[in-house]
């Protein structure tokens, strides 16, 4: 297969951030991808519906002319999350979705949850009206060994709180090891995972053998071999539970290579192009469109896109540009260290 096409797709897992950033990210997102679940981890969090408007509103005045997006917004969960505040701001649409950090989790989750009693009132009402939970798959414990963070969260964190909470639909975002995956597979259609990009092509030797690699650094971070193959045999398989979020996070070089670096990989500018490398080497481009077309709306209740996004194989390696250069500063875009041979067509 040369040709691939594609109702176009969205993602599923985004940060746009704001001001400068927002401005020169945006058009990477929008270029290829119809709407996206907005991240809201801002400083200061969107945690009401008032605030999620405004952050709509500034995400659309960014927006270039003829470039055609929908943000989906989401409400960062604290302990002081009103439940009819989230009602109210999801029966009138503007929110898909209430994202869940573990306190000190990863970029900017101070504001999050602790004490995970503190939140059931909102969980519960979120089961009532069939809002989905978003959540950051990590424990916090310091004692808990990084790589060991995500599968100890299910145990510990993930199960025993939509057991408690029956009805609550939960997409474990940026599902990074085997044992997420096999989690998440043997759940029913209230459970569904995002899976990045990045996940899908690094290690963790990609960000640690030959001298330390700051732009493949992101949390959950990149886990052993057998991780990412689960991970590819789930995107590729076609299973309605696995949809793509990009998590693409972008962060200024200077805070990357830095001694003490920013966690995120930024993956908008070329991420279909690197998946069709993917589902292709696994000789499953045919479930490309399931994956970034179909398995999201269908988790999130929403319609399929009705335009189209096709691809293109030629042996003319793809380009993109290394850094996007934006007034907040350049952005390094996500290198897979091998050549890609699709190309978006315009
Ligand atoms: O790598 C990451 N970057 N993981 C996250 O969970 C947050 C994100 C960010 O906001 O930079
Ligand atoms: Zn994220």
């Amino acid at each position: 297969m040369t040709e691939i096409t594609l109702p176009r797709p969205d993602d599923w897992h985004l940060h746009l951030r704001d001001g400068a950033m927002l401005a020169a990210v945006l058009p990477e997102t929008a270029r290829h991808f119809a709407r996206a679940i907005v991240m809201p981890n801002l400083v200061p969090p969107v945690v009401t519906g008032a605030q999620a408007a405004a952050y709509r509103d500034r995400i659309l005045a960014a927006l270039p002319a003829g470039m055609d997006f929908t943000p989906l917004m989401t409400l960062y969960l604290t302990e002081e999350t009103d439940p009819a505040d989230v009602a109210a701001a999801a029966a009138s649409g503007l929110v898909r979705a209430v994202k869940l950090y573990p306190a000190g989790a990863t970029t900017n989750s101070a504001s999050g949850v602790r004490d995970f009693e503190k939140v059931r009132p909102v969980l519960e009402k979120m089961a009532e009206i069939g809002l989905p939970l978003c959540v950051h798959g990590e424990v916090t414990t310091p004692s808990v060994d990084i790589f060991d963070r995500e599968a100890v969260f299910i145990e510990t964190v993930l199960d025993p709180i939509r057991r408690a909470t029956p009805g609550l639909r939960v997409v474990m975002e940026h599902v990074t090891t085997k044992n997420g995956v096999d989690y998440v597979a043997a759940q029913g259609p209230d459970m569904g995972a995002t899976i990045t990009t990045h996940h899908l092509i690094i290690n963790r030797n990609h960000i640690l053998v030959g001298g330390i690699k700051p732009h493949y650094y992101c949390l959950p971070v990149a886990k052993r071999e057998e991780h990412r193959l689960a991970l590819v045999a789930a995107a590729t398989s076609g299973d309605a539970h696995f949809f793509l979020g990009t998590d693409s996070a972008p962060h200024i070089d200077a805070l990357k290579e830095h001694a003490c670096g920013c966690a995120g990989c930024f993956t908008a500018t070329n991420t279909m192009q690197l998946l069709a490398h993917v589902f292709e080497a696994e000789g499953k481009l045919d479930q490309l469109a399931a994956f970034a077309s179909l398995n999201g709306p269908a988790f999130y209740r929403l319609p399929v896109n009705e335009g189209t996004l096709s691809l293109t194989k030629s042996d003319v390696p793809a380009q993109w540009p290394a850094k996007i250069e934006g007034a907040a500063g350049p952005v390094t875009v996500f290198d897979p260290g091998f050549p890609v041979y699709w190309h978006v067509k315009d």
